[in-house]
């Protein structure tokens, strides 16, 4: 296995990033040293996934607070600066988290921030190995031999600032020698399994076969899938949980066939404030992106998109829900409360 790949570095000045749309064909770090640079990159999605846009935000704190003193912001104009980091995306809670959780330190100054932003990458790591472990043992308990799993997007190091969540389990599994195979959905339209996912996998030897979107139900009604395993943006209240669009389809092909369908996550994408799926602001995103191919116009030049990023799996499909303190079984409507925020790690 090769060494672990830690997508967020910080300079004393900057934070340097992967720029997730070079990967797989280029490893290229970019710095981001100012609020429009974070803004920038998370709206194209040089850095995603729910628990990495977590990092970025509370790091953009600290950066619009070095830009604020620079260029002599007033006290509005920086909270201003700071809630169009908060407000980059929409869906993934923890981007709003982030922010939210170093913010009330800005009265200590920027050192007390940055020791917040730092203290939540340095938690995250800990956090996904936690949600390894619990989900592998569902998983083994429930499933004898090696494991076949199907899971969609990127989840991994890439998506967090380590290791990841439901990649993070599909890790933890192949290090205890119980992994068959991931079936990786290609993750239309940016790609994120068949760029960014396959390249994890391919980066720590873990057999994998990239599937179409479209592909993803017959390959679960026809047997090949043990378990499906995806992560989350926002699980709200009751349950329901938003994650990349084509999600709700492979829980749908999962009761059919009765195959578990997992959805691991951190504490920091739970969202008990929003009652149910139907409350979740879902991203709609530029049609190019379904309309292009590699940039080049598919569709024709008449025809328009319905692109929106997410969709919202409603609990009853959800099999469990891993966090890094339990696995919750959510098909009953609702995320046990005592069992969230307990803060043990
Ligand atoms: O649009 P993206 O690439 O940010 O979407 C990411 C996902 O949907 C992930 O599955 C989710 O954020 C969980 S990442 C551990």
């Amino acid at each position: 296995m090769s060494e672990p790949l830690r997508p967020i570095e910080w300079t004393g000045s900057a934070v340097r990033v992967i720029d997730q749309t070079e990967l797989p064909g280029r490893l290229v770090r970019i710095s981001l040293d100012s609020v429009d640079d974070v803004v920038d990159a998370i709206a194209r999605l040089a850095v995603r996934g729910a628990p990495q846009l977590g990092a970025i935000g509370a790091l953009g704190v600290v950066l619009a607070m070095d830009q604020g003193a620079r260029e002599r912001w007033t006290a509005p104009e920086l909270d201003a600066a700071i809630d169009r980091i908060r407000d980059a995306r929409p869906t993934a809670v923890n981007l709003a988290w982030g922010v939210d959780r170093v913010r009330p330190r800005m009265a200590q100054g920027r050192e007390a921030v940055l020791a917040a932003a730092l203290g939540i990458i340095e938690q995250d790591e800990r956090v996904n190995h936690a949600i390894g472990r619990n989900g592998a043992d569902w998983i083994q308990a429930r499933v004898p031999g090696r494991v076949r799993v199907l899971t969609h997007c990127n989840t991994g190091a890439l998506a967090t600032t380590a290791w990841g969540t439901a990649l993070g389990v599909i890790r933890e599994l192949h290090a205890r020698g119980a992994l068959g195979v991931v079936y990786v959905d290609e993750t239309r339209p940016l790609l994120q399994g068949a760029r960014l996912t396959a390249w994890e996998l391919v980066q720590d030897g873990i057999p994998h076969l990239v599937q179409a979107d479209g592909a993803a139900a017959s390959t679960i009604l026809r047997g090949l899938v043990d378990v499906a395993i995806i992560g989350a943006d926002r699980v709200v209240a009751n349950g329901d949980t938003a994650n990349k669009i084509g999600s709700v389809g492979i829980a749908l092909a999962c009761a059919d066939a009765g195959v578990p369908f997992i959805v691991a996550a951190p504490e920091s994408s739970v969202d008990l404030q929003t009652a149910t799926g139907a409350d979740i602001d879902i991203e709609m995103r530029d049609g190019a992106e379904v309309l292009s191919w590699g940039g080049v116009r598919v569709a024709p030049e008449q025809s328009r998109a319905y692109n929106p990023a997410f969709d919202v799996t409603p609990a009853r499909l959800i099999s469990a829900l891993v966090t890094e303190e339990a696995v919750l079984e959510i098909r009953a409507g609702e995320v046990p409360r005592d069992h969230i925020g307990i803060g043990v790690l």
